[in-house]
């Protein structure tokens, strides 16, 4: 038997359990939140009066902190890019009754949500210039991203767990800072983006875990060499009109380093949850290759943490043209 063909083996036995999983790890769409729940309507009178005091708390906000939350937006906004990605892996195929795709609809669908609510709060913030923005999410879902995973189902899993985690860590982080400036409305739509991301990496832990029950060498093998790749941000294309592919992307990093919205700690931290999470320590019974790279990941946080003490952040703020006028 191929390793190609233990993976799909792998895929269809964790498709058995699609509704189970399904059911567990999102909600219901008509009982689902919506961005119209969290934004002034605007057919009510009283519309004109919300606009106007969000857009005096906007004022109270860095641009930093605009910063962050735009760079979140975009990477929201650049969702179809995730979901033809994800519907590439192998084992997953684009019809109806695979379960796979099924739970890539779903989950996309919830997604989505996420970029609309940001999106419209943004636009009505009056701090922003919406076209730049615009103009970067065009950019990046127009440049893809290449988060070296290929179509491998195991590498890809990898990457959502811990990209759902650094995202739920990001807009978690927005929220507080927004309400310490007083925008409650603000803290609520990221704390409530948040809570999302942490169901979503929960699933796709699971899905890891399930596999390492199954195929405990070959995802040991996966995850070791996603951490030696190191795992991108989805948004590492991220650019401004008149600038090249991904030349943003450290501006809008550093900015998040500053504010201590998602930095090297974090990925650390992350690393080190899922190394729990999936019982790393205790995997035994696998092929010399793997317990070499279950040794190589255990020590990896450790070795991280060395070379993030060596690492600075700029202190001085980079002109965004999404802040400009
Ligand atoms: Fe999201
Ligand atoms: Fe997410």
């Amino acid at each position: 038997m191929t390793i190609n063909n233990t993976r799909l083996e792998v895929m269809e036995t964790i498709e058995k359990s699609m509704d189970e999983l399904l059911t567990k790890y999102l909600k219901p769409i008509e009982e689902n939140w919506q961005p119209s729940d969290l934004l002034p309507d605007s057919k009510d009178s009283q519309f004109f009066e919300e606009v106007v005091e969000m857009q005096e708390l906007a004022k109270e906000m860095s641009s930093d902190l605009f910063v962050v939350l735009i760079g979140d937006t975009i990477t929201e906004e650049a969702l179809p890019t995730y979901e033809t990605w994800l519907m590439n892996i192998e084992g997953i195929k684009q019809d109806g009754k695979n379960g796979w795709s099924r739970w890539i609809r779903a989950w996309t669908a919830e997604e989505n949500r996420h970029g609309d609510l940001l999106n419209k709060y943004l636009y009505l913030s009056g701090r922003v210039n919406m076209k730049e923005v615009e103009i970067s999410t065009q950019h990046l879902i127009h440049d893809g991203f290449d988060i070296q995973t290929g179509h491998d189902p195991y590498r890809n899993f990898v990457y959502t767990s811990f990209q759902e985690l650094a995202t739920n860590i990001s807009h978690r982080r927005v929220a507080t800072l927004a309400r310490k400036t007083g925008n409650n409305r603000l803290a609520k739509m990221c704390a409530i983006i948040a809570g999302d991301e942490a169901r979503h990496a929960n699933a796709y832990i699971d899905f890891v875990k399930r596999i390492f029950d199954f195929d405990p060498t070959e995802m040991m093998l996966a995850l070791e060499d996603m951490m030696k790749k190191k795992i991108v941000m989805p948004a590492h294309f991220l650019r401004q009109s008149g600038m090249g592919i991904g030349e943003l992307f450290a501006h809008f990093s550093d900015s998040a380093q500053r504010l201590e919205v998602y930095t090297t700690q974090d990925y650390i931290d992350i690393l080190k949850s899922l190394l729990k999470e999936w019982s790393i320590e205790d995997i035994s019974g696998i092929k010399d290759s793997a317990e070499r790279a279950r040794d190589y990941l255990m020590a990896l946080p450790d070795r991280l943490q060395r070379i993030s003490e060596r690492i600075k952040i700029p202190e001085q703020e980079f002109e965004f043209k999404w802040m400009g006028v």
